[in-house]
């Protein structure tokens, strides 16, 4: 196809404004699937993004469109993931497109990842087309939402495109306009290829799938390529295009998308945003702006039944052959045995990989507390990364303890911004600026990410009755007076529940979590100190009672059946159960003890 015939696009959209809904309708209008092969969310294959209603993993397909001019044209939408811990990803499949369109809901309005994607967008130099979904609903306001994205965002909204993606009203609208407002892509056929990696994962079929985006030049089935950034060599297999099922082509030439296998063996093996070009006559220079996704929270996998270490072993092996930015090493804790500390991109990722575990391996698992990554300056002048609370070095040989910051975008309605003001300023925040769009406040608080990472998101959503819209974005590390907090149960350590607090809040937070260990862990035989300690200094203390003989007494004797169901349930719950020294915890205690109320 020639470039003046091609539009490539991203739909940029706050959580259930409809992107999904709205790329099945432009799948569906242009005959691209036939209607007996359309089913509902097309592009979310994984089940799990199903229930969980997200897009994961960027997708893509391949529209061919008659416009009402008579001319044939190809556009290739790239769905990008709409959750911050992924937007290095989407920050790569932006470059790999022209233009995208701004879905906004407009019985809801602008929010905050409408604002953090849009802005992506921006930053790509897109020409970006304002799309209002969900009229057909009676709450629909169009005139208050097209003058809230100009005022927030900046971009004229006077043609925003009215639609239903739902119903399927201004579908056409809508590819008219992608075909005359957006800019065809631009590239020289005849210059050393240079393509984006822009995707990767891994098929049962296939093995390893990578997405590109031609930027300059052609590449053809049996090509010899390399990856600039890994240094790494192939023969490309197979090359086609996702309509949406994969179609074989013989060459994707500039501003086309499309897909390579090449025998690469694990998706590790790719880098997104890596440039791919000719082993031999290949381009000098690769693409600007590479940088590898790193992990920002860290925490503990262990199984609870010990026996099945070498289960979770493999299931976390396989999932990282598929996801480069999940990282992961053996840990050993006295608490909780053989297990893993793995590191995420943030907290979503962390519990769609915890989820997996689970739900394809089956395999239960006790998940430590999530922590960021810390930088100890030694008096010596050494320097330490800490990844994990239990390795904090002799706190008397420390020179300063420095902590990871972000600055988070807040969107909420007016009658719950006192709350929002409150959860940020007891999170530690210094509030950065705070301005009203409509009836609606945009707060900027500069926040530590450990005060984050655990239940803020959970929180927010309580706090605003689920109205409040929140994003975020790492900023860099800043000193604080930070320790290393310990319980004991028992008196002996658990490792798996150290936390790194700041010390003007470690009181609070050490009564917090003894209180609800207290509740969490049932009564033993014998009385059982539970207790919050900073460097062997007790700081909070509760005590759980023993059990009462006669409490137990009454299971012996009596009805059979019930005792057998008593001691089946017991069974049960032992299963989930930890021993620690001669005390057992049940797994929900790691979690549910850090939870902040
Ligand atoms: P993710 O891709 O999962 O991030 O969300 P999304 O933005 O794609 O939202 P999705 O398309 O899943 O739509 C969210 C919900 O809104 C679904 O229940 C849709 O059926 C509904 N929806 C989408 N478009 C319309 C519309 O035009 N009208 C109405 N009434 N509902 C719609």
């Amino acid at each position: 196809t020639d470039l003046a015939h091609i539009r490539n696009f991203s739909i940029v959209a706050h959580i259930d404004h409809g992107k999904s809904t709205l790329a099945d309708r432009l799948i569906q209008e242009t005959n691209t699937v036939s209607a007996r092969d359309m089913k509902e969310q097309l592009l979310d294959a994984m089940d799990i993004e199903r229930e969980r209603g997200i897009t994961i993993k960027a997708n893509t397909v391949r529209i061919e469109y008659t416009a009402d001019n008579g001319e044939h044209y190809v556009l290739n939408l790239i769905d990008t993931p709409g959750h911050v811990d992924f937007a290095y990803e989407v920050s790569r499949s932006m470059r790999a497109v022209e233009g995208s369109l701004l879905v906004v809901d407009s019985t809801q309005g602008v929010e905050a990842q409408t604002l953090a994607n849009v802005y992506q967008a921006i930053d790509a130099d897109h020409e970006i087309v304002p799309v209002l979904n969900k009229i057909d609903l009676p709450a629909s306001d169009c005139d208050r939402v097209a003058e809230q994205i100009e005022d927030v965002i900046g971009i004229d909204a006077s043609d925003a495109i009215r639609v239903s993606a739902k119903s399927g009203i201004g579908i056409h609208e809508v590819l008219e306009a992608i075909v005359h407002r957006l800019p065809a892509p631009t590239g020289d056929a005849n210059a050393p290829l240079k393509a984006m990696l822009v995707d990767s994962w891994y098929d049962p079929y296939l093995g390893v799938v990578v997405l590109v985006r031609i930027m300059d030049g052609k590449l053809r089935k049996g090509d010899q390529i390399k990856m600039m950034q890994t240094g790494a060599r192939y023969g490309v297999d197979r090359i086609g295009v996702f309509r949406p099922v994969m179609q074989n082509v013989d060459e994707l030439g500039p501003g086309e998308i499309g897909f390579i296998t090449a025998s690469i063996k694990q998706v590790r093996d790719t880098r997104v945003g890596d440039t791919i070009t000719h082993e031999k006559k290949g381009a000098d220079k690769p693409l600007p702006g590479f940088k590898p996704s790193v992990p920002v929270v860290f925490c503990g996998l262990f199984p609870v039944d010990s026996a099945e270490f070498e289960d979770l072993r493999d299931a976390i092996e396989k999932l990282a052959l598929n996801d480069a930015s999940f990282s992961y090493e053996m840990e050993t804790s006295a608490a909780l045995g053989f297990g893993f500390r793995c590191g995420f991109l943030g907290l979503l990722h962390l519990e769609v990989i915890r989820d997996r575990i689970e739900r394809e391996y089956d395999i239960d698992l006790i998940t430590t507390a999530p922590s960021v990554i810390y930088h100890i300056y030694m008096k010596d002048g050494s320097f330490v990364e800490l990844h994990n609370p239990a390795d904090m070095p002799d706190p008397s040989k420390i020179d300063h303890i420095e902590e990871p910051r972000i600055k988070a975008t807040i969107l909420v309605p007016d009658e719950f911004l006192g709350d929002v003001l409150k959860l940020c300023q007891d999170r530690r925040g210094i509030q950065q600026d705070l301005t009203y769009a409509g009836s609606r406040a945009m707060v900027v608080y500069d926040l530590p990410l450990n005060e984050v990472v655990f239940d803020f998101y959970d929180r927010l959503k309580s706090v605003t009755k689920g109205y409040a819209s929140f994003d975020y974005q790492l900023t860099g590390y800043r000193a604080d007076n930070l320790v290393k907090m310990q319980i004991l149960v028992n008196d002996e350590p658990v490792d798996a529940l150290s936390t790194m607090v700041h010390r003007d809040r470690a009181e609070m937070r050490g009564r917090a979590m003894c209180e609800k260990l207290k509740d969490l862990i049932p009564r033993h035989m014998f009385k059982i100190p539970i207790q919050a300690a900073i460097g062997g200094k007790v700081i909070a203390r509760e005590t759980l009672a023993a059990l009462r003989k006669d409490v137990t007494a009454k299971c012996y004797g009596g009805d059979v059946t019930r005792k057998k169901k008593l001691l089946e349930k017991q069974k049960a719950g032992k299963k989930k159960m930890r021993q620690f020294g001669k005390v057992d915890i049940p797994q929900e205690a790691f979690i549910s003890a850090l939870k902040m109320d």
